[in-house]
């Protein structure tokens, strides 16, 4: 069942959404060689908690921690741990609040170096695909719409592998709403677009092949080639001309520009 928000609903969740895009930005600033994903995952709970919110990754369907902090060929879902982050690897955080009863989940992936100029196109062209795919997030189209122009951006123009089994989703009062937004698909089909509907759009694009697999961990999905996976995610309200973004990579973008241990393009 869809739930379409009303402007009020919308607000509440701008505030949640705007959380995550505040807590990445604290990443951000603390990324550098040598720093453990587990300890950006402490960072990540304390500041959410200390603005009024709950991480709500933490237990959900049993997850064992705040945060996903997933490593270079990890596609999604990777457990914060003790091994420091090294020069060229690629991180990608995802992180969910929940504040005000309204979920706001969006995910930013960071190069720590310089991860070489493949990786580095993959970050770009992925990070491009998002809103490409946001530019279809209107009254009037359909969920295929957005879907198709992700895939063009990442397969079709760069060969690279579009992940199948994992979806963008509709986002509310709870993490996962109807409808499923695949990042492949065809113009034209799936779920007509009304105002109100907010979505979590989110690419997951592979350098190599589009094969992943999940550990026996049960969480942590890798590429089968072992080959590099970038993921970025926005929170998108429809509306009728343009989407609404209610969560904000410039701050993240402002932090990651700073920050000289970062690579940016
Ligand atoms: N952004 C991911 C999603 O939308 C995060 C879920 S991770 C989990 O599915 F730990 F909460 F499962
Ligand atoms: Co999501």
């Amino acid at each position: 069942m869809i739930h379409y928000k009303t402007k009020e609903e919308i607000a509440l969740m701008r505030e949640s959404a705007l959380l995550v895009s505040r807590t990445l930005t604290e990443v951000a600033k603390v990324l550098r060689p040598g720093v453990t994903t587990l300890r950006l995952d402490s960072l990540v709970a304390e500041f959410i908690r200390d603005h009024g919110g709950v991480p709500s990754f933490l237990h959900y369907r049993g997850y064992p921690f705040n945060s996903c902090m997933s490593v270079n060929d990890v596609v999604v879902h990777g457990f914060p741990n003790e091994e420091p982050l090294r020069e060229g690897d690629i991180l990608t955080v995802d992180i969910g609040v929940v504040k005000n009863g309204y979920h706001g989940d969006h995910a930013y992936t960071f190069a720590i170096g310089d991860p070489g100029a493949e990786v580095r196109q993959l970050i770009r062209v992925t990070k491009e695909s998002l809103y490409k795919g946001i530019e279809h997030a209107v009254a009037g189209a359909r969920v295929g719409d957005i879907a198709f122009a992700i895939q063009e951006h990442t397969e079709k123009k760069y060969g690279y592998g579009v992940v199948r089994e994992l979806v963008g989703h509709g986002l509310g009062r709870q993490l996962h709403e109807d409808p499923q937004v695949p990042n492949y698909g065809r113009r034209g089909t799936l779920q007509k677009l009304k105002e109100g509907l907010v979505l979590a759009i989110e690419p997951m694009i592979n350098l190599g092949k589009r094969d992943i697999y999940t550990e026996s961990d049960g969480w942590t999905v890798r590429t089968a080639d072992h080959k590099a996976s970038v993921h970025f995610e926005h929170d998108v309200c429809v509306q009728k001309g343009k989407a609404d973004i209610l969560s904000d990579y410039s701050i993240i973008e402002a932090a990651e520009a700073a920050n000289p241990e970062l690579f940016t393009e």
